[in-house]
């Protein structure tokens, strides 16, 4: 099967469960999956019944696709997502967002667990990105283009949404939520960075450090989706260089749940579709 056909696959079994298109893909990460459960008139899909899609293998992500509704939008929650790491090719890491697009999907709201590289911040932050830097040494764009899908040398000035951003800072002022703002460096994994490299990431302009979240807005830019991302900075290795733990990132994005329900439920509410 070629790809078209396996994303037409994939949209048409999860569109037998959705009534009528979907307006905000969100893609939860690591710890921030409690989101979910403030869903309404939800049905749930585990990605196992999916045709075509992989199956997540990391503590932490439960690999489900929730449809549902909130604030009157129609919205489409992937809790848990497919890193590169875990040895799945940028087509497979990417393959969902590609679905999301064929299902109707604007606007997708992309989040992750980080590291923080600004020594301003603090663990337990919420940054909004504003630009990325792919430091992960592959590009899913690579390969033949579908101009379908898009151009073969898309744009990435503002792959950030410029207005999300803004109405991402007006939900925080609004609810008392401080956002930081800064740039996510996207690194392969699985290991954590020695503490030479996060003093190098730091000198290379990031304010974060994940394994995710680059692949999937590259993607969704090519497809001409509007993008907002949130990091939750679950530790700051370079204010405090030690031992880096992922049952200790899950925890911190854990316990910002409720902050993060409370911005994501403002900015699907006002968000314009
Ligand atoms: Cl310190 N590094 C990377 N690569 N990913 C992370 C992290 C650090 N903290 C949370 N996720």
């Amino acid at each position: 099967m070629v790809l078209k056909e396996k994303i037409a696959a994939s949209s048409s079994y999860i569109n037998q469960f959705s009534k009528g298109p979907v307006d905000i893909g969100i893609i939860l990460g690591s710890g921030l999956g409690a989101f979910a459960d403030i869903i309404e008139d939800k049905y749930i899909i585990p990605y196992t019944d999916i045709p075509n899609f992989p199956v997540s293998t990391v503590k932490g992500h439960a690999g489900r696709l929730i449809i549902g509704s909130l604030k009157g939008k129609r919205i489409l929650v992937m809790q848990g997502r497919f890193h590169y790491y875990e040895g799945y090719t940028m087509d497979l890491v990417t393959f969902p967002v590609k679905v999301m697009k064929q299902l109707g999907v604007k606007v997708l709201i992309i989040t992750n667990a980080a590291g923080g590289l600004n020594p301003d911040f603090n663990q337990g932050d919420l940054m909004l990105i504003t630009d990325h830097i792919n430091f992960m040494g592959a590009n899913p764009l690579i390969g033949p283009n579908d101009e379908e899908l898009g151009p073969r040398f898309p744009d990435m000035y503002e792959a950030y949404d410029r207005e999300l951003i803004h109405l991402a800072e007006e939900i925080g002022n609004q609810k008392g939520i401080f956002l930081r703002k800064g740039v996510y460096i996207a690194v392969t994994g699985p290991s954590y960075e020695t503490p030479a490299e996060i003093k190098m990431l730091r000198l290379l302009g990031a304010d974060c450090v994940g394994m995710s979240t680059v692949p999937e807005v590259i993607v969704a830019r090519h497809q001409g989706l509007r993008v907002l991302g949130i990091s939750c900075i679950t530790n700051v290795p370079i204010n405090r260089m030690g031992h880096t733990d992922h049952n200790q990132v899950v925890e911190t994005a854990y316990k910002t749940g409720p902050l993060f329900k409370d911005l994501l439920i403002g900015i699907i509410e006002k968000v314009q579709i």
